[in-house]
């Protein structure tokens, strides 16, 4: 059995059992997202963390019912990111704003947002509630500025890694930020754990970015090809833009505008945009390796390693 098995089961329960409300359409809602699948990385983060840590602590009922809290959250920012994306496919079936419509979808994702932020009140610790509130407001900063950098095909590499530490990597660098709070460790040994997850968020956005145009949507869950048609100017075509194979920008914008993934696959392909991708993501992954370093080997800092590689080579 993985080391993970029964963490991420529990914590499940614990979702479920915390979701529950007495109206039926919010019920329909959430459940219908929740329970059509999803990766549950971000729990079973939180658990090898935790292992690492102390594997004593496995079981403790804090640790779980904030690895439920950082997973109803994750939830909630798909329900809303679908209607902002205008995305109708999520882990293999229609996404909710498809399903229900975008009212209730909004609706659903802000009471998933209320009952993540529950539990974080019923935390012991007080640092708790204060850094789950702080990447919230960062999440929401960071959808935002990506809508308003749509189409900006002058968006640098550092304005992409702003967006993706406040939409997704923040998420991850708070989910393996906690069990190192509620287990009382160092400040330096908080932030060697922050800086893996957040490393890790990293490297797992970009794999997003990627498999936006290379993957096929009945292996990925969702409908590919979305950020180009939203002009979402990710990683892959960063680096495009900024060829040294004489391909113009012109070419690029009008390849983007026209809507053909496959030309855009051409271009990505021909500039190298994938490798220059694969270069920084090995140097996230490296680094958030040597950062948990400070750890003793373990099982846990084994499978933290895999984990590591595995969120940026994966297929869906
Ligand atoms: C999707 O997250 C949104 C991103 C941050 C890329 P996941 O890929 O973790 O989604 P699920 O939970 O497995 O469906
Ligand atoms: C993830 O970005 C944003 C969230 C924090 C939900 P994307 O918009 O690329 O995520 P997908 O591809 O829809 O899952
Ligand atoms: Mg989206
Ligand atoms: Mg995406």
């Amino acid at each position: 059995m993985k080391l993970t098995d029964e963490p991420v089961k529990e914590i499940d329960r614990l979702i479920m059992e915390q979701i529950k409300s007495p109206v039926e359409l919010l019920n329909q809602a959430c459940f219908h997202l929740i329970t059509a699948g999803g990766k549950r990385i971000r729990p079973r983060l939180m658990a090898l963390i935790t292992g690492l840590i102390s594997p004593d602590a496995v079981r403790n009922m804090d640790i779980l019912s904030m690895g439920a809290a950082v997973e109803i959250l994750h939830t909630a920012t798909l329900m809303h990111d679908d209607v902002i994306d205008e995305g109708l496919m999520r882990r293999g079936i229609p996404s909710v704003n498809s399903a229900y419509g975008n009212k209730v979808a909004v609706l659903g994702g802000d009471y998933l947002f209320t009952k993540a932020y529950n539990a974080t009140i019923k935390a012991t610790d007080a640092r708790i509630s204060r850094v789950f509130s702080d990447a919230l407001t960062t999440l929401v900063q960071g959808e935002l500025t990506q809508m308003t950098n749509t189409a900006n095909l002058e968006i640098t590499e550092e304005s992409y890694f702003r967006t993706i530490y406040s939409k997704t990597a923040v998420l991850f660098e708070i989910t393996t930020k906690i069990p190192g709070l509620i287990l009382n460790r160092t400040d330096a040994e908080i932030e060697a754990l922050a800086k893996y997850g957040r490393n890790i968020g990293y490297a797992f956005q970009i794999a997003d970015d990627i498999l936006d145009y290379t993957s096929d949507s009945e292996v990925l869950g969702k409908v590919v090809g979305k950020d180009m048609d939203e002009k979402k100017i990710t990683l892959p075509l960063i680096y495009a833009l900024n060829n040294d194979r004489g391909i113009s920008r012109e070419t690029i914008y009008e390849a983007i505008n026209g809507g053909c993934v496959e030309r855009i696959l051409q271009i990505i392909s021909d500039t190298d945009a994938i490798a220059s991708c694969d270069k920084v993501a090995e140097r996230l992954i490296s680094e958030a390796i040597d950062a948990i370093a400070v750890f003793s080997e373990s099982d846990y800092m084994q499978a933290l390693r895999e984990l590591a590689y595995a969120s940026y080579r994966r297929k869906y």
